[in-house]
């Protein structure tokens, strides 16, 4: 969108460096949580750390502070290979998948990271390793010999995910050997009840192996001292509470390598076969962002890990609460770091109902809401903004919420649209129709109590709202912004300018006395208050506030956080554009859909589901499966079953199940419907083989004709897997 100059806002002449206000800060270094690149992230994640972030980087940044703003992907840990076996394929090619999907969801949401970065990156594997070499050449860490889970059958220590077994916290059953997906307890294999194996099913044994730890327990008084006493105020409850139940529970010395084959190897010739531990390499993954981000930008990265006056803030979601409260703050303590001013943990968002959970498909993916909603929008802005009013709105900073498809529904035509878009619109439609389209003057010799009261609330809530937000509380922050339009709508229809001027003929014409300068007023304030109302909103609904931008002919300098509370925004006698649609009503009909999506694709509990290393406990549950009557050798000979390759696969509208695929057979390529879509992405399975009935009568499935189907296995927890030749061979060979 091109926005002409204006000359309504002077060039600023501020310094960039935000001081005032900040208490002597410089510079400010705002992490997100680095999500697994292990598969797609569901708006939980979105509302936990990455939207929260964004709006007070936003805000950060309209107040002219110095501001950087990292995340990346996490790409090690055993959940990376995990995955890569569900996937049948490589780790490498699992986080080169999901990394670019990941990022490009954000940016379509608007989270605006400086950097989005990776930890594969070779700059992250120095990092990560100098960081190590530091603490050990200092004798911060200790060598320890410990029995640890051990797989007989896969032959290998069972770490973190490789392991899981039922959760002391909360009974769940499936928790994962580092944590528990249901409750968000952190937890280490030995204290699963009745452990089993991920890889094989198997009860694992223990064996002694030797592993580098950090001793968290000889920084107890220090954290004690910092987090329970020196940030006893101004950090969260849920956050102190969480930490002092570490802390009185008594620290143990954490393992900070594993015996793994991916991930950052541990840089010590004495250490074959380990790799640092993904909650160590991880967070260092702020700074290795940080350092290429200030290589990319010609800038010194040292201030914003080193110097006092740098404020660090870590947002995350309340499973991250110790790792970025305890021990990575004890981690740079030792490195001679920083350590962070706020960890504004969020608590969970449940999903109509349920926990939010990727194994049981019960979520909403960032990339789902992207595809059904912004990739059909024009420009897809709108629906970006309505999602983040939402997922603020309901923003679970002190306890968990509920998203509701029917609340989302709410909020964006009952609040967003009807409050603030509502009132917009209002004034730009009277002001085009009353003032001919210019800024009206304000005649300050009629001003009365209802125009001082509205001044008033303008300044006011840039005041309200700035210290909600430097308090990390965006919710009530967002509200106080629509309660402003709020209060914009309660005095355009007091002042009921259209009983005022009616136009006739195209002439404009008086109703009352003095009607053309109350209606002046009435929509010279208004437009002051809707410049107000870009500003204030820009953090929360960065797409909206550029549209506002446009609409009133200004440049994005008005956007700076010093310009609100003030009401000679927008120059007497300036033309300003027609309105745009900010917001758009959501229909019945889109969330019923959603509903009806939701819960159709909800899948057994599958988080047990060990990984097809050693299948011979799930064979033995297929056998169970009983035959088919018997047929005979000429039955089978009229099927003509032929290897195809896959070219294309896409969801089919309005059918959960089904892919339509595009299936080349060496002679021919077919159109083949087939009800996989609950376990395989359209984007995953393109080039695979498959084994392709050829010769079955073709059938219309929604309205598409297939002409085939292709074969696949199903293993004892109902997950599908690809038949095909062992390497690539010729499309179209026969099978028999
Ligand atoms: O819980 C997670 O998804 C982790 N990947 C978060 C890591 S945050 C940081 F330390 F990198
Ligand atoms: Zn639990």
């Amino acid at each position: 969108m091109e926005i002409k100059e204006a000359k309504t806002i002077e060039q600023d002449t501020n310094p960039p460096l935000g001081e005032r206000g900040s208490g002597g800060i410089k510079r400010y270094l705002i992490t997100a949580a680095l999500p697994y690149a292990n598969g797609l992230k569901h708006i939980g994640h979105l509302a936990g750390a990455y939207l929260p972030a964004d709006i007070y980087v936003r805000y950060l940044r309209a107040q002219k502070r110095d501001v950087v703003f990292v995340c990346g992907s996490d790409e090690h840990g055993t959940a990376i290979p995990i995955q890569a076996a569900k996937e049948g394929t490589t780790a490498r090619a699992i986080i080169d998948k999901y990394h670019p999907i990941i990022k490009q969801n954000f940016d379509d949401l608007g989270i605006s990271f400086d950097i989005y970065h990776r930890t594969s990156e070779p700059i992250h594997h120095e990092t990560s390793q100098e960081f190590f070499t530091y603490l050990n050449d200092r004798g911060e860490l200790e060598v320890m010999e410990s029995d640890q889970y051990y797989d007989e059958e896969a032959k290998t220590f069972l770490a973190d995910r490789y392991i899981k077994g039922t959760c002391p916290n909360c009974g769940y059953e499936n928790a994962f050997g580092d944590q528990c997906e249901r409750c968000g307890t952190t937890l280490s294999p030995d204290m699963l009840i009745n452990p089993v194996s991920m890889l094989s099913g198997n009860i694992p044994v223990k064996k002694a192996t030797k592993h580098w730890y950090l001793p968290l327990n000889k920084h107890e008084d220090w954290l004690r001292e910092w987090i329970l006493e020196e940030h006893k105020n101004d950090w969260r409850p849920t956050v102190i509470g969480q930490c002092k139940s570490w802390i009185d529970g008594g620290l143990q010395p954490r393992a900070v390598t594993r015996d793994l084959d991916w991930g950052i190897k541990v840089p010590l010739p004495d250490a074959e076969g380990k790799v640092l531990y993904v909650w160590f390499d991880a967070p260092i993954g702020y700074i290795s962002a940080t350092k290429q981000w200030a290589l990319d930008n010609n800038k010194d990265w040292k201030p914003y890990w080193y110097d006092k006056d740098t404020k660090l803030v870590h947002f995350v979601g309340k499973d991250n609460i110790v790792f970025h409260c305890i021990i990575f703050p004890v981690m740079l303590k030792l490195h001679g770091n920083i350590v962070p001013a706020n960890v504004p943990a969020n608590e969970f968002m449940n999903l109509e109902g349920d926990k939010m959970s990727t194994s049981r498909n019960w979520k909403l993916e960032m990339q789902d809401y992207i595809d059904d909603f912004i990739k059909k929008e024009n420009g897809g802005t709108i629906m970006a903004d309505m999602l983040r009013y939402y997922l603020t709105a309901i923003s679970p900073e002190t306890k968990d919420s509920e998203f509701t498809w029917k609340g989302f529904q709410d909020a964006g035509n009952n609040e967003l649209s009807s409050i603030f878009g509502n009132f917009v619109n209002r004034a730009f439609v009277m002001m085009h129709k009353l003032c001919n389209g210019k800024v009206p003057p304000f005649h300050k010799e009629i001003q009365d109590e209802l125009d001082r009261n509205l001044i008033t609330d303008i300044k006011n809530a840039k005041e309200k709202i700035e210290s909600l937000i430097e308090q990390y509380k965006f919710r009530e922050a967002q509200f106080e912004v629509m309660d402003l339009a709020r209060k914009g709508n309660q005095y355009l229809q007091k002042r009921e300018p259209w009983k005022k001027l009616k136009v006739e003929n195209n002439v404009i014409v008086p109703m009352v006395d003095d009607a053309k300068r109350i209606v002046d007023n009435t929509l010279h304030l208004c437009l002051q208050l809707t410049a107000n109302l870009a500003i204030l909103i820009n953090p929360f609904l960065p797409f909206t506030a550029k549209k506002m931008l446009h609409m009133m002919k200004v440049v994005d300098r008005m956007l700076d956080w010093e310009n609100a509370g003030k009401i000679d925004l927008l120059k007497v006698g300036y033309t300003l554009r027609p309105p745009e649609l900010l917001f758009r009503k959501i229909e019945d009909t889109e969330i019923a859909y959603q509903v009806e999506k939701l819960k159709s694709g909800l899948v057994k509990d599958d988080a047990n589901a060990p990984i097809p290393v050693a299948p011979s406990h799930l064979l033995e549950k297929a056998a169970e499966t009983p035959l088919k009557p018997e047929i005979q050798y000429d039955d089978f000979a009229k099927l003509d079953l032929r290897v195809g390759k896959i070219v294309s696969a896409e969801k089919v509208e309005k059918a959960d199940k089904l892919l339509k695929l595009q299936i080349d057979l060496g002679f021919e390529t077919r159109t083949v419907v087939s009800g996989i879509a609950m376990h395989f992405k359209p984007e995953g399975i393109v080039g695979k083989q498959v084994v392709v009935v050829a010769n079955l009568a073709p059938r219309k499935m929604r309205g598409i004709e297939s002409n085939g189907m292709i074969l696949m296995a199903e293993d004892a927890n109902g997950k599908l897997h690809f038949i095909n030749p062992e390497s690539d061979i010729n499309a179209g060979a026969g099978v028999s």
